[in-house]
């Protein structure tokens, strides 16, 4: 008797050490929708129309300074006339295999390319706003201007 009750009490004890089987998730049946076919909606929903998304258009300024070309060819710059932005560069690229040059004839800012040969460029960054009127020097009948706004 006094034995059955050891090997009952090691039982116990071996229960009682057994690892606890892990706890399973409770898994919830998540019940699926049912597919409406109301296809007419209440006659309560107003049918509003949808926001309109006011997208701003990109300020100037922010997206940086910009470089606009102009190129010096057939005794032109072409083109004659760009309006830029305070902050903007304009670079000239000469062409023509005689020397012309970028010289300001009136504006906010004073500048000189010199004599430029074929494939040289010059550049400029325009500081202030105002129209600047520059011309060639060698060739005054050579005239462009640059609007700084
Ligand atoms: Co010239």
């Amino acid at each position: 008797m006094k034995k059955l009750f050891v090997i009952l009490a090691l039982l116990a004890l071996l229960v009682a050490c057994a690892p606890q089987k892990p706890v399973q998730p409770v898994v919830e049946k998540v019940e699926e929708p049912k597919a409406s076919f109301n296809v007419n909606p209440p006659a309560e929903v107003k049918t509003e129309a949808a926001p309109v998304e006011v997208t701003e258009a990109p300020k100037a300024e922010s997206s940086g300074p910009q470089t606009v070309k102009v190129d010096i060819v057939g005794f032109k710059y072409v083109p004659a006339s760009v309006k830029i932005k305070v902050g903007d560069t304009v670079t000239w690229t000469q062409v023509d295999t005689v020397k012309h040059t970028v010289t300001i004839v009136a504006g906010p800012e004073n500048f000189d390319s010199g004599l430029l040969t074929a494939g040289q460029t010059y550049s400029h960054t325009f500081t202030k706003p105002g129209t600047y009127s520059y011309k060639c020097t060698p060739h005054p009948n050579m005239r462009g201007e640059v609007i700084v706004e």
